[in-house]
């Protein structure tokens, strides 16, 4: 691939989403676990979640429908991509990538491929990457895909992770632009390896850390240490939100939309009263899916975007964190 030397923006074409038809709801829920749904919805504003049929479906399927269906809304054929991305850290299996599985099957025969793992900020990680990956000139045009099928990796005899976790996915076509000042103009890709044991899921006993020996352990399922991830939660979604303002030196009201992780009701209400995000810009739907970890952003992204929400001509915001532990911010002229 060539070096193309005039600078060049990136143009977001279209979105597309998939969730899996069958619903967990809080009531469902208290039939299995020490729980209310009244506790449930109190204190993480979810009432259901969608999973995934382990016999049909999973990460693959729904990111593999995602991309589709977005490639359908931009008028894209696979064939036009030159690069797949997929975030997700539920991936089935390492090799091939869920990338490569989802060239394979749509007939983009022409794409490279490859996995991102970030947890929750993965598909705010990809769109970052994918947007400076076209203004290098050297790719033309990127599916970018956040999934996630946490029911893979969710403990259901644990009470307070299984409550919050739902399965996703959201994609986006982007495409090169002659307009520099298209796509994203400001980013955050952050990481702190330090606290990667407030959210980790271990495969191996010689991951366990030391101190938490004596919880009870089943590998290969998420652990959390739940207060922890919420105040880290609450002080990034401040931090990266009022930095990506300040460095554009943008407004709230200049914003079409602040399209955050979906990881608890309580956390998205504390960064709109203490940032004075107005209320209708930053979708909520939280309520009805879950946390689905890097399907979360995208899924949003997709219900603005068919709803006629995310406007040309405007910049709208994407945040994300998560495990990792890793955060993410992407200011988007669209
Ligand atoms: N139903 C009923 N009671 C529950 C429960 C459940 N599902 N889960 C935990 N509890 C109990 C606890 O055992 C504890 O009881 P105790 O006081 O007798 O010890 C009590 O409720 C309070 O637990 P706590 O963990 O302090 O609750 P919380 O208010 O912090 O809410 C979370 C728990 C998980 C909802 C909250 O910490 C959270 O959302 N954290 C962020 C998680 C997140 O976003 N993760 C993904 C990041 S991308």
């Amino acid at each position: 691939m060539t070096h193309a030397s005039a600078p060049r923006g990136v143009r977001l074409l279209g979105t597309g989403s998939a969730v899996p038809p069958a619903e967990l709801t809080n009531k469902d829920l208290e039939k299995i676990l020490d729980t209310t749904d009244e506790w449930i919805h109190q204190r993480t504003g979810i009432t259901a979640r969608r999973i995934c049929d382990p016999g049909r479906e999973g990460t693959y399927t729904l990111a593999r429908d995602a991309v589709s269906r977005a490639l359908e809304a931009s008028k894209r054929r696979a064939e036009d991509l030159d690069l797949v991305i997929c975030a997700t850290c539920t991936a089935e299996m390492t090799c091939p990538s869920t990338a490569c599985r989802i060239t394979g099957a749509l007939g983009a025969t022409r794409a490279g491929a490859f996995d991102l793992t970030a947890a929750c900020s993965g598909f705010v990680y990809a769109m970052n990457v994918a947007d400076t990956l076209i203004r290098s000139g050297r790719f033309q045009r990127i599916g970018v895909v956040g999934a996630d099928a946490m029911s893979t990796m969710v403990d259901y005899t644990d009470r307070s992770v299984s409550i919050l976790f739902g399965d996703a996915a959201g994609a986006a076509i982007l495409e090169a632009d002659p307009d520099p000042s298209r796509g994203c103009i400001h980013q955050t890709l952050s990481a702190d390896g330090s606290d990667w044991r407030t959210l980790y899921m271990p495969r191996r006993c010689q991951e366990i850390p030391p101190g938490e020996e004596s919880n009870p352990i089943r590998l290969g399922y998420l652990r959390m240490h739940g207060r922890e991830v919420f105040r880290f939660a609450v002080t990034k979604f401040r931090e990266v939100i009022e930095e990506a303002l300040s460095a554009t030196k943008l407004t709230p009201d200049d914003v079409s939309q602040f399209i955050c992780h979906q990881s608890n009701r309580r956390i998205i209400e504390t960064a709109i009263e203490k940032i004075g995000l107005p209320r209708d810009k930053v979708h909520v739907n939280i309520d009805r899916y879950g946390n689905s970890s890097a399907g979360s952003v995208g899924l949003c992204l997709d219900e603005l975007w068919r709803a006629g929400k995310i406007p040309q001509g405007r910049p709208m915001i994407l945040v994300a964190f998560g495990g990792g532990l890793t955060w993410a911010s992407s200011v988007w002229n669209v």
